[in-house]
């Protein structure tokens, strides 16, 4: 497993198992399957309905919980300073988790100031219910608005990139700041998997278009959270790992150019920030 290196000096894996429509025993067996095959970071979200299912599954695996690096996040109708704080411990207790390593805002929200967020956050770290936060979803604008008003170090921007949302100028942003950037939706919910570009490097290297998507962002120093309810594909996206992509095949899916953006279910999110490419 690639790692990041987290500001305590732990490791984050760089590959996690979204978890987006796994939900009830299925979610669960989806959950304990990666995690059995090798997977020891996985992301939910209080909308996602699907926390007890992830908990169950960290548990029936028995692999234990600090081995394992747990994600969740808070609405943004939950973003003022006591639902915020309400919304984490609801849940944890559906988790069945002491803590979280990992609470993320899940969108941005003007009509809150960023700042009542934080003095919940704040409360959570010190109270041990999250090693650490972040932010999900946030334009180049906002980030450096959060980045300015915030005493905690963010850890991640968790955002929608792939080879055909191309973030350059985000993940520049992130960079500079120290914050890692986690993709979501990394394989386009499938889409990119069709690519002639990421399909011929495929066939010519002996890979599957997954891997090599995935892999593309991994050597850009992007986390991925690929989905999957099948533990052959669970398998597949693990093998990303022990292989890596040249300087040309980089630069060939670098220089792809299709502007795809496949969620969008806050509109006007990201029109602050059109110039994704940028
Ligand atoms: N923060 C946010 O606002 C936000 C938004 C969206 C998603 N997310 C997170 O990011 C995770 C991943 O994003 P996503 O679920 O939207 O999309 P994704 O991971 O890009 O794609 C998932 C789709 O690809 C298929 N798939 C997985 N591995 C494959 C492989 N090797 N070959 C072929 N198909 C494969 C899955 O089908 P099978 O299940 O049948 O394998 C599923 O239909 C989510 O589950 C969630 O945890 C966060």
């Amino acid at each position: 497993m690639m790692h990041y290196s987290l500001p305590d000096g732990s490791l984050m894996p760089m590959l996690g198992l979204g978890t987006y429509d796994l939900r009830g025993a299925e979610g669960a067996a989806s959950v304990r399957t990666a995690i059995e095959l090798g997977y020891r970071h996985v992301d939910t979200a209080a909308t996602y309905e699907n926390e007890e299912a992830v908990g169950e599954g960290i548990r029936s695996s028995k692999v234990a919980r600090d081995q394992i690096f747990l994600t969740t996040k808070v609405d943004r109708a939950n973003l003022r300073t006591s639902d915020f704080i309400g919304s984490a411990e609801a849940s944890l207790a559906a988790l069945g988790c002491d803590y979280v390593d990992l609470l993320l805002v899940h969108w941005p929200n003007a009509e809150i100031p960023i700042e009542e967020t934080l003095a919940g956050a704040s409360e959570l770290v010190a109270a041990g219910k999250t090693r650490f936060i972040g932010v999900s979803n946030f334009t180049r604008p906002r980030l450096k608005a959060l980045l300015k008003a915030s005493d905690l170090p963010l850890v991640t921007n968790q955002v929608e990139y792939h080879a055909h949302l191309n973030q350059r100028g985000l993940l520049r942003l992130c960079e500079e700041n120290g914050v890692l950037l986690t993709a979501y939706s990394p394989l386009g919910q499938g889409s990119v998997l069709k690519d002639e570009t990421i399909c011929d490097i495929a066939k010519r290297i002996g890979r599957s278009p997954a891997q090599v998507a995935l892999r593309w962002l991994l050597q850009k120093g992007v986390a991925v959270i690929p989905k999957s309810s099948s533990a052959a594909r669970m398998r597949e996206n693990l093998g990303m790992l022990d292989f890596e992509l040249d300087r040309v095949e980089m630069e060939r899916i670098e220089s792809i150019g299709v502007c795809n953006r496949v969620i969008d279910w806050w509109p006007g999110t990201f029109e602050e920030d059109p110039d994704v490419f940028a």
